[in-house]
């Protein structure tokens, strides 16, 4: 949306006068490093260039109102900076809400009202991080429009983090509101989420393109699985550290794979050490297919996004039927050289790399074996790599 646009519709919802700001959050995919991010691992995200819009003005008084173009039959919805609880039937406005709270809890509460308006061209449900856009959007409108000078963007993805675990109640790590904050074009971000110390990958594929296919579908229950998988990690890192050899660690993700696997018997629930491999080994494959891509090696880069699928299926299970029909249609299909599922799971999306002359036929016979085994279509999206958020 162009920001004439968002300006006219701002207007058309809160009239005229004043100072009007607008800026955009984008969502993100993830290449590989699934999973990881809130074991100290590494992940591998870029930022794309559909995300969220939004307007912002300033008011005299305390009120906060907010209205999203996506959900138009809700209206205006009305909240006070007195009033900063989660108001689970107004589910949208809870995410910008998160972010006013959880920056009077780092110490800067908002000291005005504010008139707020956003417009995502995310799909809806697509697992490609609307929310983490719309945290990150807040987070960014607040900082510019009262100056909080203090906060890098770095921080605004913390704070967006930090409001969704404890505003909204889903324990996620870092990875989206940091490739939604801190994305740049035609790159993707290696971050290592144990210090987020990060570097910029340059993503210029020879002959090739990164697409993304979408399953449409959610299944229910995905913050509640979502948090499972995080304490059974926790529980095999407690385990794991009873282990006088390595009681010293704190992440999975200080783990490679031949220090796991001579200790992994130390985790009791069996249930727990799959979890907790799939955890270390997939840091590991993200750490190798970061230089597998910087040396131009994308069939190597290609085979671990087919091995982090199978992981992310078997021991971290958190495909779905769907999702894996997606996935091994682009594995038979020639000139695609890696599929995976991305992002938290359950549905959502699977992401490919795929030679360029192969694009059309991986989209034609996938999309319609598809449609014949699911009964519903999916969606394809050819991906351009945006920049994290920024003002219009
Ligand atoms: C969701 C979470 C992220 C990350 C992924 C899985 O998208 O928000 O923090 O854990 O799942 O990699």
């Amino acid at each position: 949306m162009r920001k004439v646009q968002l300006l006219e519709n701002f207007t058309k919802i809160y009239g005229d006068g004043g100072e009007i700001r607008c800026f955009f959050a984008p969502g993100r995919v993830n290449l590989i490093g699934e999973h990881t991010d809130y074991n100290g691992g590494h992940v591998f995200p870029c930022a794309l260039t559909i995300g969220t819009y939004g307007a912002i003005r300033k008011r005299e008084d305390s009120r906060l109102r907010f209205y999203s173009m996506n959900f138009e039959k809700m209206g205006v919805l009305e909240s006070d900076l007195s009033q900063l609880e989660s108001a689970k039937e107004a589910e949208w406005s809870d995410y910008p809400k998160g972010v006013v709270w959880a920056f009077a809890k780092k110490g800067c509460p908002i000291p005005t009202g504010f008139d707020f308006f956003v417009y995502g061209n995310i799909p809806a449900g697509s697992g490609l991080s609307s929310s983490a856009s719309l945290e990150v959007l807040t987070g960014l409108m607040l900082k510019e429009l009262y100056g909080f000078d203090q906060f890098s963007m770095s921080d605004i993805a913390q704070i967006g983090q930090y409001s969704e675990n404890n505003f909204n109640g889903m324990n996620c790590g870092i990875m989206d509101q940091f490739a939604s904050a801190m994305g740049k074009k035609d790159h993707a971000i290696f971050l290592d989420t144990a210090t987020l110390q990060y570097t910029y990958a340059p993503v210029k594929l020879d002959h090739a393109k990164i697409v993304i296919t979408n399953s449409k579908v959610k299944h229910s229950l995905v913050d509640s699985k979502y948090n499972e998988r995080r304490k059974q990690c926790e529980e095999a890192l407690k385990d794991l550290q009873k282990v006088a050899e390595i009681s010293h660690i704190q992440t999975l993700g200080e783990l490679d794979r031949e220090t796991f696997a001579k200790h992994e018997m130390a985790i009791k629930d069996p249930v727990c050490r799959m979890r907790a491999r799939h955890a270390v080994c997939e840091n590991q494959r993200t750490i190798e297919a970061v230089q597998a891509l910087k040396a131009g090696k994308l069939e190597e880069f290609g085979k671990l996004m087919n091995a982090s699928h199978i992981s992310l299926r078997d021991e971290y299970q958190v495909s779905c039927p769907e999702i894996d029909i997606l996935v091994n249609l682009a594995w038979e299909t020639p000139g695609v050289l890696g599929s995976r599922i991305t992002g938290g799971g359950f549905g959502g999306c699977t992401v490919s790399i795929v030679e360029d002359d192969a694009v059309d036929m991986y989209q034609s016979m996938a999309g319609e074996s598809y449609e014949k085994q699911v009964g519903h279509g999916a969606e394809f999206y050819v991906v351009d790599i945006g920049d994290g958020a920024y003002a219009l």
